[in-house]
């Protein structure tokens, strides 16, 4: 045997507290390496049915099509798209970050006529925003992001939601940054299409996303006239390997299903609420922390998202030489600010497993002192 030249991987351990992939439970790197077995073996259906089974309930849904998509958040994002939009199809995109950006790029590729309103970064939309903007072009969809991950802004849904149906529109949600750290409630909200992404505050590795649709939004996409333009997306033919039937559509990635599967597992011992509150105490324990640091925090209290904060930069300083002496000195990642808010704010993460009362201090601790 030859010894190969490459070292084998030796990666420091870091405390990930950016905006994704988070920490992930140990846990779930165990499970990860539980043997493979095919995907088409009842041991796998069998996780795959109890996997919907705690997606529902992690979701807060009865959808019956509701799954995880072989691809990370992105790829949720797409499918929702894809299978919601055919060419020439109305929809209104509702901009207010990095994420409703990449919405007008997907939704442009399908050929929907697109119209947007925007809010300032870190704002979020009121109902009446959303229903004018209906009035004045209707739209068959209307998209938004629950938890923009590039501002900190928690978006409320509850009465855009309304609007949306009042005007006999389909409502897809993004809620990469917010399921499993605030609440996702799918059908007491009412969202039509919602999915998210796994590295998140679900403490998943990256690579699988959830996604559900509810039985409104799969009439819709039964009376399509045309296919749906993505065929490694297409709900229904994901649904048919999901469902009963169990056709083959691609070969799931096992050892992703059994990170998932055990990830929903771990977040319904602790308990949905548990959890939420858990994510609100650590979120406000940093932003306390920062502001007794003489740090700003750039969304105002009343839509700050716990699983992500940003915090304005001082001006005395520079902004990447802290995020990496933090990284290189204290094994910390934090993230920098994307798109408008480049060079402005500090992205710090407290997800699912990271979000822990002993992290917030670790980089307090570790801020403070790179600051002086
Ligand atoms: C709000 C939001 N939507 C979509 C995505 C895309 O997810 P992914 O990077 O997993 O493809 C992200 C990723 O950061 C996100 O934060």
């Amino acid at each position: 045997m030859v010894k190969s030249n490459y070292p084998s991987i030796d990666v420091a351990p870091r405390v990930l507290l950016g905006p994704g992939p988070s920490l992930v439970d140990p846990r779930v790197l165990k499970a990860m390496a539980t043997p493979l077995i095919g995907h088409l073996d009842p041991q796998f259906l069998d996780l795959m049915n109890k996997m919907q089974e705690m997606l529902r309930r992690v979701m807060q849904t009865d959808n019956q099509l509701t799954f995880a998509v072989a691809g990370t958040g992105s790829a949720s994002m797409e499918a929702s798209f894809a299978n919601m939009l055919e060419p020439d199809d109305s929809i209104l995109i509702c901009i207010n970050g990095y994420f409703g950006h990449r919405m007008v790029d997907m939704a442009e590729r399908y050929g929907a006529k697109i119209h947007t309103i925007s809010r300032p970064w870190g704002q979020v939309f009121t109902a009446e925003e959303v229903e004018s903007a209906l009035k004045a072009n209707p739209a068959k969809v209307v998209a938004i992001v629950h938890a923009e991950t590039s501002t900190g802004a928690m978006q409320p849904l509850d009465e855009i939601a309304k609007v949306v149906h009042a005007h006999d529109a389909y409502l897809i949600v993004d809620a990469v940054t917010s399921l499993g750290g605030v609440p996702v409630r799918v059908d007491e909200v009412g969202i039509d299409v919602c999915y998210s992404g796994a590295q998140k505050a679900l403490s998943c590795p990256p690579g699988i996303s959830p996604i559900t649709f509810s039985d409104r939004a799969v009439e819709h996409i039964k009376s399509r006239k045309t296919k749906v333009a993505n065929w490694y997306l297409d709900a229904t033919m994901l649904g048919n390997y999901w469902g009963s039937e169990r056709s083959y559509h691609h070969t799931a990635p096992i050892s992703m299903n059994y990170a998932l599967y055990e990830t929903l597992r771990v977040i319904l011992e602790e308990g949905l609420e548990a959890r939420w509150q858990r994510h609100r105490e650590t979120a406000a324990l940093l932003w306390d922390g920062l502001e007794a640091l003489d740090m700003s925090l750039h969304v105002e209290a009343d839509y700050r998202l716990p699983t992500l904060t940003t915090v304005r930069i001082p001006s005395s300083i520079d902004e990447a030489v802290i995020r990496q002496a933090l990284l290189h000195d204290y094994n910390i990642e934090i993230g920098g600010g994307l798109g408008e808010l480049k060079g402005r704010v500090w992205r710090i993460g407290l997800m699912g497993y990271g979000s822990r009362k002993e992290n917030v201090v670790l980089l307090l601790a570790a801020i403070e002192r790179l600051m002086k």
